[in-house]
């Protein structure tokens, strides 16, 4: 098994933040039987692994990942049924939101310009103006941490803001189905919602996304702004001009970096407002896997 990993990965190529130090070992997967298989080979072997889409909600360690990494790549997407879609856990979300809103169904155009995978998307339950990811779900297929393959239908799992039942499972996504209801308007919602998204966040910058969750009483990024962060440096990492809920890697930005940014940004938001703010971003390091 060990002469089909990489070990010369580095993990800020496969991050959106453009963050990370080395990966032990890292490998791509294509087909759902060598997921199966290496689940099954990290269970008996008792090896840490971890299993990445498209690097997007993710902030790696810049000492690097003691683990094997598994980049689920498997991307086919297929319309079994009109508008019921079989998708991929590796699949592009944000071209699965494109496509759809193209041929007239409705209920994933938020999606279009997240770059999320369906698994991460699945697993973050990544939502937008109004529309979440789990909305028009129908089923995950799962790989178990054994290798064995299980349905999970929507009734089984929670998903709520930034939450899914994933995040407290051992496995991996392998794929989804969505049904999705027929609109003439589709099309044209995608292509506002995405708009907007461009208009509102730095998407030309390397960045995880938002950085906190929006509590109860305000959006995050309106209290960042409030507070006279927008533009605080530490390091390369920089509270964004653009939107002040995103931290960019501005310029060669550690993990260090991030975590300081991260870290004052949350002090001086309670500091100034009393509002506790909760990280979305996952901090991916050894002692978490
Ligand atoms: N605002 C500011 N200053 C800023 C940023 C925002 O005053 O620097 C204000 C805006 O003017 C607006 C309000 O805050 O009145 C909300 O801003 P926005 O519409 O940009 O939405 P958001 O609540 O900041 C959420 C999600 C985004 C998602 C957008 C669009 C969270 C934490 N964030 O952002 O998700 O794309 O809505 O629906 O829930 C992500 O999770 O990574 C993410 C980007």
């Amino acid at each position: 098994m060990y002469q089909h990993f990489r070990t010369d990965r580095l993990l800020k190529e496969v991050s959106t933040l453009g963050i990370g130090g080395p990966a032990r070992y890292f490998v791509e997967v294509k087909e759902v039987d060598k997921l199966q298989e290496l689940l099954s080979f990290c269970y008996k072997e008792g090896m840490r692994f971890f299993i990445l889409g498209k690097g997007s909600n993710c902030l790696f360690d810049s000492q690097g990942l003691d683990a094997l990494v598994i980049q689920n790549k498997i991307d086919f997407c297929s319309e079994e049924e009109p508008g019921h879609f079989v998708v991929g856990a590796g699949y592009s979300f944000s071209l699965l939101g494109t496509q759809t809103a193209k041929r007239g169904w409705s209920g994933l155009e938020f999606a279009s310009g997240i770059p999320a995978s369906i698994g991460g998307a699945l697993f973050m339950n990544a939502a937008a103006q109004g529309q979440e990811t789990s909305t028009h779900l129908v089923y995950v297929d799962y790989v178990e941490q054994d290798g064995k393959i299980r349905r999970y239908m929507k009734e089984e799992l929670t998903f709520s803001y930034r939450f899914s039942s994933f995040q407290k499972m051992k496995g991996a996504i392998y794929r989804a189905c969505f049904i999705l209801k027929p609109s003439l308007e589709a099309r044209k919602k995608q292509l506002q919602l995405l708009q907007a998204r461009v208009s509102t966040q730095p998407y030309q910058e390397k960045s995880a996304g938002c950085v906190f969750k929006n509590p109860a009483c305000s959006a995050a990024g309106r209290l960042i702004e409030q507070c006279g962060l927008k533009g605080y440096r530490i390091g390369g990492a920089e509270v964004s001009t653009i939107h002040a809920n995103f931290l960019i890697n501005a310029q060669d930005a550690t993990s260090q970096d991030f975590l300081d940014l991260r870290e004052y940004v949350r002090k001086e938001v309670e500091r100034q407002t009393g509002v506790k703010l909760e990280p979305e971003v996952y901090w991916i390091h050894d002692e978490a896997l």
